[in-house]
């Protein structure tokens, strides 16, 4: 009995299996009622009793190696099935989702490089401001209804710390770092207390653009604006300037341009009047100029500054501007296609 014992153990050692039909097989042969080792367990019984404890001991531990033998067997099969399955090699590669451009980078974008070919290089502020910065330098009224707590958002328990409303408190940082010639378009978000609908937001986005130097005119600032125009909309672009009024120009002007949507000729867009706004700008108030440390004897400048929102709508007729943070694909991929 000892024999046949050890021919099993070695029997067992070798066994392989390629299905599990063959597994099934092998666990008849030896493990069920009628299989090899039962048979052993039957001529258990007729043994001595000085052998009962060394041949008990061998034979639970062949029933235990052919267990484990068997299941390991079918453990490796059900393995190898499943990752078999669950990888269907006819199947085609899995497309390539690329993202798309913000329809507001694009534009940012296309407004920067206008004025790169201009001359005109990058300039970033923080958009956590002070008020000197927002609102003071710029030459705004202590009571001016701009710093009202309808428009600026305040940082709590500290009223000299803002949100800042525009891009122009870039100017006069790098005003202060640096003497002219400056030459700079100051791209970012702004925040305002507004109440969110479709024209409306709590934080938009704006450039503003900035030039020092001796002799900056105001033809100098009609001719960017008239070249920053056409480049945007269209060689057929035609520009108005109408007077206007800001803290920190002097004269100040606001531009429209014919309407791009009906060519000028009126339409709902337009409000029927052929042309639409754009940009407010102007010279540069001497104040401004004083306060940030530019001697305004020796030079001037113009800034102008526009939201990129309002020219992303004419360009791309964005009724709603929610639509803008709103991340819904089926709006931004229809950018797909716009470099
Ligand atoms: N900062 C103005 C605003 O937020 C826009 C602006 C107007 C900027 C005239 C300028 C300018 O530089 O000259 O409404």
């Amino acid at each position: 009995m000892q024999n046949r014992i050890k021919a099993l153990l070695e029997e067992i050692a070798n066994l392989t299996a390629v299905t599990t039909e063959e597994v099934e097989a092998l666990r008849i042969k030896y493990l069920s009622k009628k299989g090899e080792v039962a048979k052993l367990f039957d001529d258990f019984k007729t043994v001595s009793a000085e052998e009962k404890r060394a041949l008990g001991q061998q034979l639970n531990q062949l029933k235990n190696k052919a267990t484990d033998t068997i299941n390991q067997l079918r453990e490796n099969l059900s393995l190898q099935h499943s990752e078999v399955d669950s990888i269907d090699w006819s199947r085609t590669a899995y497309p390539h989702r690329l993202g798309t451009r913000h329809p507001l980078t694009l534009v940012k974008e296309e407004i920067c490089e206008i004025f790169a070919r201009m001359g005109f290089s990058i300039a970033e502020g923080p958009e956590i401001e002070d008020d000197w910065h927002v609102f003071s330098s710029l030459n705004f009224a202590e009571d001016h209804p701009a710093r009202d707590m309808q428009d600026t958002f305040f940082i709590q328990h500290q009223p000299d710390v803002v949100l800042r409303t525009h891009t122009s408190s870039v100017q006069s940082r790098v005003m202060e770092e640096t003497q002219p010639p400056i030459r700079i378009i100051c791209p970012g978000r702004v925040y305002r207390n507004e109440v969110i609908s479709y024209r409306a937001h709590c934080f938009f986005h704006q450039v503003e653009a900035l030039y020092v130097d001796k002799n900056v005119s105001f033809a100098d600032l009609k001719q960017v604006l008239l070249y920053f125009a056409q480049e945007m909309f269209g060689p057929d672009t035609k520009i108005r300037l109408r007077p206007s009024y800001f803290p920190f120009t002097e004269p100040s002007a606001e531009m429209d341009i014919s309407c791009n949507i009906c060519g000028g000729e009126g339409c709902a867009f337009c409000k029927y009047t052929g042309w639409v706004e754009i940009l407010g700008c102007g010279m540069v108030d001497p104040n401004v100029l004083e306060n940030c440390g530019i001697d305004s004897s020796i030079y001037s400048g113009y800034a102008l500054g526009m939201g990129i929102e309002r020219i992303t709508n004419l360009k791309y007729r964005v009724k709603d501007l929610r639509l803008f943070s709103e991340n819904d694909q089926r709006f931004l991929e229809q950018f797909k296609s716009v470099h």
